[in-house]
Formats: C-alpha cells, structure tokens, sequence
C-alpha cells in the first residue's frame, strides 16, 4: 500500500517527497522511485549497513571505509561520506541521479546504507544472502538526536518543538516509522539472515571489542595498529572536526550547522536534559508495552 498523506509535518523549505509506504513516511522521490528500489538487485558482497536515523550511521560508515580502506586515512578522506555511501531510498536534491542509480553503477563490493525498515528492504537482499550490519541506539537519545537533526536539516519536516515532536516520534509518525518496529523488526531478522546487530552505547563504551565483532563478521583482519587508528580517526572529536565526515561540505540549505551541528554531542544520555519528569514516566510505561514480546534488551542505565 503505498500513498501519498503527510501534511501535518510539512513545511515550506521542505525538499523531500514525503509517500507513505504501508503508514510508513519515507523520503521517497515517487511510486516509481518506491518500485525501482523493491526491485534494487543486490550483490552478494554487497554490505548493507541499516539504521534508524540518529542511531550513529554517519560512525558506523567511517569505521566501515577505514576497514574497508585498511585504515588508510587519506582515501577515506577523498569525498564526503555522503557521497562514498549510497543512501539507497534517497534523492539528494545537490546531487543529479537518485542514490539508488548512483549504487547502480558502483563497483563491487558496494557499502550501501539505508534506513528502512526490514519488511520493506528490497527482497534481493536477502535472496543473496548479504551481510548486513544494523546499529541500534537507545530510543530517547534517538528521539532528542532526531528532534536536532529536523531543526537544523532544511530537508525534513518542521519539528515545530520538543514537546511535539516527542508526540510524533512515540506515535511513529515520524520519518522511517516508530522507532520500536524498526529496532525489533531488525532484531527478528537476525535470527535468519546474516545481521551483526550492534549498539551505539556499546561502541562509544568498548569501541576495539565493537570493530574485533566486525572484524570477525567481516572475516577481515588487520594489524592492532590499523585498528587503534580506526579508534581514533572515528572517535567523534576527529570525526567533528573532519569536513568528509561532519556534513559541513553540504550547502546550509540541506543542513544549518549554525542551528545545531550535526555532530551535535556524541554522547550517550543526552535525553536527561530534554524529558521532563512526565514524559520520562509516560515514554517509561509506553516502551514496557511496546517492546513486550521482544528478547531485545537495552543497556537500562542509559
Ligand atoms: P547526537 O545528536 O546525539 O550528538 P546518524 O549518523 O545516524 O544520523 O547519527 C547521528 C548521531 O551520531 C549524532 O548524535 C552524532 O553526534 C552521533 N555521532 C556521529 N559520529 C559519532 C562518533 N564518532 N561517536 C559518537 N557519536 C557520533
């Protein structure tokens, strides 16, 4: 089912399409678009890496070229990671083609990134049996880190304030659907398919013992002075100062640093500041209801 109904969130500036694809907002160009990206063909040794926004995919991406790169810091550094990463389901209006025409013609092995959810990835994926990483970030962080994002990217929808884009991201009328469906959907999947399920706390707490799991699933290995130089050229004070991976190339028409920086905090917790006591309680009782069902834990001192 897929249609076209979203005008509560829309602003003037504005550049996305917003279709709806089973009651879920996506960026999504057109219907055509949608049926070009359910028919990608996928690659074997194509690496998905799969999110919900805010979940540290812009982290996962640079530490995903280092490997990929062998820690060779000056390729990584070629282009912006906008550009190195197809976003599979996105139209860049800077950009010419589609991201998806734009991983069409890549060379393999292909890094493509998306933030769909897994009942809506294109089949090809899993009939190639691709590897695919997916990193989950704890839902409030998720949800203050997505407010930032709305106010200072020109592309999505207005958040208008906190308080009411909290009432949109627990109702998953947000971009990329609810949160709780995408974190459990792609914790589900796991169990059949070739998935490395990651957590962004666990990353920011041990980050060697989080790309020694990658390494292994990657079946990769590289020196332990490759690796320290991954810590350290994705750790986010380098990260935030690098231009190829701070999003600052961008025209501040896509994204306002001046508003909010991209590489905003980095930090886990940062939800403390912006929940008031109620919506504490409220999100507290909702989540109970909304993950009952599911073995997906999260650290609970976050
Ligand atoms: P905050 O807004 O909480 O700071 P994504 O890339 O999925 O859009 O996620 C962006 C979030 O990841 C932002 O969170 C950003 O600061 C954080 N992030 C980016 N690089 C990071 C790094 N190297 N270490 C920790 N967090 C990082």
């Amino acid at each position: 089912k897929v249609e076209k109904n979203f005008s509560t969130m829309e602003r003037s500036s504005t550049l996305f399409n917003i279709l709806e694809v089973d009651g879920i907002p996506l960026p999504v160009l057109s219907k055509e678009m949608w049926n070009k990206i359910s028919n990608f063909q996928a690659r074997p040794d194509d690496l998905f890496l799969v999110t919900y926004p805010k979940s540290g995919t812009t982290w996962m991406q640079e530490i995903l070229d280092m490997i990929k790169n062998d820690g060779d810091v000056e390729k990584c550094k070629r282009v912006n990671t906008l550009e190195r990463y197809p976003f599979l389901e996105v139209k860049f209006p800077h950009k010419e083609k589609p991201d998806l025409e734009i991983a069409l013609e890549m060379s393999s092995p292909r890094l493509i990134k998306t933030h769909l959810p897994s009942h809506l990835i294109p089949p090809s994926i899993w009939k190639e049996n691709c590897k695919i990483i997916y990193v989950a970030r704890n839902a409030k962080d998720c949800l203050v880190s997505f407010y930032h994002f709305h106010r200072m990217a020109s592309l999505l929808p207005d958040p208008q304030n906190f308080e009411e884009f909290y009432e949109k991201f627990m109702s998953g009328k947000v971009l990329f659907g609810s949160w709780f469906d995408h974190v459990k959907g792609w914790w589900a999947a796991k169990d059949t398919h070739q998935i490395l399920y990651l957590f962004y706390e666990d990353i920011k707490k041990d980050p060697k013992r989080e790309i020694e799991k990658i390494l292994k699933f990657l079946e990769k290995d590289i020196s332990e002075e490759i690796l320290n130089k991954i810590i350290y050229h994705t750790s986010f004070d380098v990260m935030k100062q690098n231009p190829m991976t701070n999003y600052t190339t961008l025209p501040t028409s896509i994204m306002d640093h001046s508003i909010s920086p991209f590489m905003r905090k980095g930090m886990p917790g940062d939800w403390k500041n912006y929940f008031t006591v109620a919506q504490n309680e409220e999100f507290d009782k909702d989540y109970q209801k909304k993950m009952t069902g599911s073995t997906l834990t999260f650290r609970t001192e976050i």
